[in-house]
């Protein structure tokens, strides 16, 4: 059976952990393939929020089996916690899998994260600081300790006192902090998390295997996106992962043949958290009213999202790098109350027009907009469930996004709420 990609277009916190749940209702297995709890994916059931970073946003389902692929790399405490607030809302969470592969986020990472932010000063790239920047690195550097060696206590330990003296030294020396305890360390992770986790360690590739070969649906669930890719976004205000599609084969162990649908979620605009450039950012009354009508506040941060028009350069850009299928666009909702809506077309700088995203980034970050202005439709979109429920001006909103982008909406998101959506067929 085929799989099927769920991935941010933008700058993420783009709607992903809903479509991933909407989607979830077909599917067999939910996989997240990259990222950490750097990300926050939420999903309205029966107006109860819940706020996901690590498990995927299958969860919610009792058929569906929620995997932390290879991918990933994986705070076991954080996970642990997580767990307890589903257990408490009363999910059931026994299904989870995770990787072996997957590599661990120690909390040496997470301190050099927050110093290394603090030590570039106006330069900071605005990290979650959760310690992912770190983690992957290591992970590079083949000095990075796995999933899978929290269930071997002695090469755990070898691996810890190894890594722990260079980055005590580094702690100490160059920022200036006290050292980080092995032993306090070895008590959290194999005295604690070991045990709660060692039955959910598993052998993940050979799982989603079974399942496709067995006709099984695979879901393969983004975090954070396109343009937070560490190749492909607007280095280095990106994450240390590969949130593109094609990340999704290396993070879950699949080839590409099997990938047959990959759904680009957008927003009805765009937000971004963290430095970085933004075409399309508005720093006036109606950023104001978008962050406010579209509670843009970090899901687990807390941080305000800086807001701008949609952008349909960008996700061109995002068709190509994904091989996008469709756009799945939420909170159009958000853009009831605008009397006109600006989508932006191209670029230009010093006279020259770009259709598609300038090449050199010191380009990207002078351009100007050149926007097309389309007339609001001033009406509450949020109980809208079918395609004739949407007024002209926002079914034209939707028409003029898919002739700018290229590729059909299938799924818009009028509200926070799981049946809060209206599906186009193909
Ligand atoms: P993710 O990181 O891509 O999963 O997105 P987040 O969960 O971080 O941010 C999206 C926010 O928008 C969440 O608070 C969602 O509940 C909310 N949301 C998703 N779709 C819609 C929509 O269509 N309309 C509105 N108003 N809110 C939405
Ligand atoms: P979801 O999955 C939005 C941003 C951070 C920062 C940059 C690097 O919810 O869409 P990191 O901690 O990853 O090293 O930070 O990436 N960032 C996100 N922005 N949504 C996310 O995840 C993000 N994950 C990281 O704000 O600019
Ligand atoms: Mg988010």
């Amino acid at each position: 059976m085929p799989a099927t990609v769920v991935v941010g277009t933008q700058w993420g916190d783009e709607g992903k952990g809903k479509f991933t749940d909407l989607l979830a209702k077909e599917m067999h297995l939910v996989v997240r393939y990259q990222g950490g709890h750097n990300a926050g994916h939420t999903i309205v059931v029966n107006g109860e929020s819940f706020a996901l970073q690590l498990v995927p946003s299958g969860i919610l389902y009792d058929h569906i089996v929620p995997v932390i692929g290879n991918g990933v790399v994986v705070d076991p405490r954080v996970l642990l916690a997580e767990l307890d607030m589903l257990a408490r809302k009363g999910v059931d969470t026994s299904r989870l899998k995770v990787s072996g592969n997957a590599h661990l986020i120690l909390p040496y990472h997470q301190e050099l994260d927050k110093v290394a932010e603090r030590r570039l000063g106006k330069n900071k790239i605005g990290t979650t600081k959760r310690g992912i920047g770190p983690a992957y690195a290591d992970k590079a550097s083949r000095v990075g300790l796995r999933v899978q060696d929290l269930l071997d206590p002695k090469i755990f330990r070898e691996k810890l006192d190894v890594v722990l003296k260079e980055k005590n030294a580094l702690l100490a020396k160059v920022y200036n902090q006290l050292p980080l305890d092995a032993d306090a360390i070895a008590d959290q992770y194999l005295g604690e998390c070991a045990p709660r986790l060692e039955a959910m360690i598993t052998d993940t590739v050979s799982l989603v295997h079974d399942a496709l070969e067995a006709d099984q649906h695979v879901l393969l669930e983004g975090a954070q996106a396109t343009f937070l890719d560490l190749d492909h976004g607007t280095y280095p205000y990106v994450t240390s992962s590969n949130p593109v599609a094609g990340g999704a084969c290396v993070g879950a162990g699949i080839g590409p043949r099997y990938i047959d649908r990959v759904m680009g979620v957008a927003k009805a605009y765009v937000t971004r958290v963290g430095a970085g450039p933004f075409p399309t950012e508005l720093l006036d009354e109606v950023g104001d009213l978008i962050v406010d009508r579209g509670g843009e506040y970090g899901t687990n941060t807390g941080r305000r999202r800086r807001p701008g028009w949609f952008d349909a350069v960008m996700l061109r850009h995002a068709v190509r790098l994904n091989s996008l299928s469709e756009v799945g666009l939420t909170k159009l909702d958000v853009l009831d109350t605008l009397d006109t809506v600006k989508v932006c077309v191209a670029y230009e700088l010093d006279g020259e027009r770009f259709d598609h995203l300038p090449y050199h980034q010191s380009v990207l970050h002078k351009v100007r907009p050149i926007y097309e202005e389309l007339p609001g439709w001033k009406t509450d979109l949020s109980a809208a469930t079918e395609p004739g429920h949407l007024p002209r001006e926002a079914s034209d909103y939707l028409a003029f996004l898919e002739e700018q982008v290229g590729v059909p909406i299938r799924m818009v998101g009028v509200g926070p709420g799981r049946e809060q959506y209206v599906h186009y067929a193909a």
